[in-house]
């Protein structure tokens, strides 16, 4: 949620940090701001996209900015509540990620002696450090974060310094070496063209960035000696390459990323097997489209490995606390590793001695350095706001540790490696027009209802995320057996409804619901590795057994995909969500 960017180094720092946003974009895109130093501080701000922005040229020169690319939390998208926000003097400049939350005392307090220009909770901050800005920079700094409550990460610059400073409390902040260039960003791919070299900062950090790096720990001021990581993501892997939008890319990339997923070492997998077998509660927690993989794996868990694992949605974690001991086991999965929900289940978890696994992309995220052990999903970045190559790699591995707690390591990777190269086979051009098809058919329906029994029940709900968040029609995905409950009163004529049908003992079942819908009028959509008199159009899958949640996931997200297109949405940046969710 926001992305920030900032550079210092002997290259064009304005070019850098707009190309950066560019790259972030996927954070946040209501709008966009660049602070750059030149004596001076100048600011330039807009509102909207930022890649529909072609002057980056024509800016002015700098050798230090920083940038930020706005997702609205607090006012409305206007170019004043863009970031960066300055102090009354305009030689202080901050772009903020997170949320203030005590910024309306602050903000009283400040109003008698600074002019505040925007509705923002961000502003507070560089009236803040202007505040006591004659103690020095650093000194100022510290003291205003030290009276700002919330998760965060802030950048700051200083008109009469050579110097960015950045603190981090609860949202991602990465710094980036190459030689005497120095980067810090919200995420590592609005860098990764120009270094690998990174380092983390922890929360309750801050960076004193010129030509040196300086960390020191907020809590009791001490300085920290950091490690420099070499990260393996390839530039190109952040890029959208010969595809139109990256949500395209990171479809046909499930070619590879479900073996990837898989390829894990089977030592590690057996130990937290072992763990899971001996935890008293075992709790999958996670959100949105991470939340359905969760159910997907109680489901399996609960079929393959005879095992109950309690699912809880992270932003209502917290209730369920009082179940919680030291002998307890949470499995979070994140894409990011930085949704504020998620951290803060794992917070609580933590305080009750729970032991924390995790299922993660991002390395070096705030979840993977707060598990006990994390399982990298290694699908690469992942750009668009919609989860699609991620989801399948976090049910693979799911599926992989519930045939290892069954003590069946090796018939789960078979399983999974056998359903990674059928993946592979229905990535092609003519599956694609097949569902392409499907997709003009249906384009214009204002509701679309997902069915699915069993381990297809999760991965109906997970559809209907998928089509509403592309395309914005309303989509709903049920149990098979609950339309007769309800949703059947919802069904017309024409309705679409999609029947996700695995090759399992809920098959007969699955289709007797479906005939249900269809007898009122509905137009039936079997993703099915069989056909059926009752499906008015049939798209067909690969038999993968256990592993059918991912083989029917992908025709949903090329459906998905193109209803976006036909719609005129714009399928990488989903209206009013943003990729890293940062606020609770
Ligand atoms: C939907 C989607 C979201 C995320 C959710 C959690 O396509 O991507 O629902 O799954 O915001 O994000 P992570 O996985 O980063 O914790």
């Amino acid at each position: 949620m926001c992305g920030i960017i900032g550079y210092i180094g002997n290259k064009n720092a304005t070019n850098i940090v707009v190309e950066g946003l560019k790259r972030l974009e996927y954070r946040g895109y209501d709008s966009w701001g660049i602070a750059l130093k030149n004596g001076e501080i100048k600011l330039i701000k807009e509102v909207g996209k930022i890649s529909k922005f072609s002057g980056g040229q024509d800016l002015e020169k700098s050798n230090m900015a920083i940038g930020h690319t706005r997702w609205a939390t607090h006012g409305g998208v206007t170019k004043e509540n863009s970031h960066p926000h300055t102090s009354c003097d305009g030689k202080i400049a901050v772009v903020h990620n997170g949320i203030i939350e005590n910024f309306k005392e602050l903000k009283k307090e400040l109003e008698t002696n600074h002019k505040f220009k925007s509705e923002t909770d961000t502003e507070v901050i560089p009236h803040l450090i202007e505040e006591n800005i004659n103690l020095g920079f650093e000194e100022a700094v510290k003291k205003a974060v030290s009276r700002i409550k919330g998760r965060y990460a802030i950048l700051v610059m200083n008109a009469d310094s050579n110097k960015l400073i950045a603190i981090r409390r609860g949202s991602p902040l990465i710094v980036g070496i190459n030689n005497d260039e120095k980067f810090i960003a919200s995420d590592i791919p609005a860098f990764l063209n120009h270094t690998k070299e990174v380092m983390y900062l922890d929360d309750n950090e801050m960076v004193v960035i010129d030509c040196e790096l300086k960390f020191f720990n907020l809590k009791d001021g001490s300085k920290i000696n950091k490690r420099r990581i070499t990260i393996d993501w390839d530039a190109s892997q952040a890029e959208k390459g010969d595809h139109p939008y990256f949500v395209i890319k990171e479809i046909m990339e499930q070619k590879d990323t479900i073996a990837r997923a898989v390829n894990q070492k089977d030592k590690e997998i057996i130990k937290i097997a072992n763990e899971i077998n001996k935890a008293y509660g075992t709790f999958f927690t996670g959100c949105g489209t991470a939340g359905k993989v969760c159910r997907i794996g109680e489901y399996i868990f609960s079929k393959v490995a005879n095992k109950h694992i309690n699912f809880t949605v992270s932003s209502e974690f917290p209730n369920y606390q009082h179940f919680l001991t030291n002998k307890t086991l949470m499995i979070a999965i994140s894409q990011s590793g930085e949704t504020a929900d998620v951290m803060e289940a794992v917070e609580v978890a933590k305080k009750k001695g729970v032991k924390i696994i995790s299922l993660v992309n991002v390395m070096g995220s705030s979840l993977q350095r707060a598990s006990d052990h994390a399982f990298m999903i290694n699908a690469g970045p992942e750009k668009a706001v919609a989860s699609t190559k991620v989801t399948t790699a976090q049910i693979a591995i799911i599926t992989l540790l519930a045939y290892a707690t069954a003590g069946k390591l090796k018939e789960g990777k078979q399983l999974l490696m056998n359903t990674a190269s059928q993946v592979n086979d229905m990535l092609n051009p003519r599956y694609e027009q097949h569902v392409m098809k499907l997709a003009e058919k249906i384009k214009d329906s204002n509701n679309i209802y997902i069915l699915g029994r069993s381990l297809n029940y999760p991965l109906a709900q997970e559809a209907a995320i998928k089509i509403m968040e592309l395309s914005y029609i309303h989509a709903q995905g049920f149990a098979g057996g609950e339309m007769k409950h309800g949703p059947l009163a919802l069904i017309e004529k024409n309705s679409p409804v999609i029947t996700l049908v695995g090759n399992d003992e809920s098959k007969e079942e699955i289709i007797s619901n479906t005939m249900e819908a269809k007898s009122r009028g509905a137009y039936i959509i079997g993703i099915s590795p069989e056909n059926n008199d009752i499906f008015n159009y049939w798209i067909k899958v690969p038999d993968a057994g256990n592993a059918s949640p991912i083989v029917n996931l992908i025709p949903i997200q090329i459906l998905a995909y193109h209803l976006a297109i036909l719609r005129g949405c714009d399928p990488d940046y989903c209206r009013n969500l943003s990729k890293s969710v940062t606020v609770k």
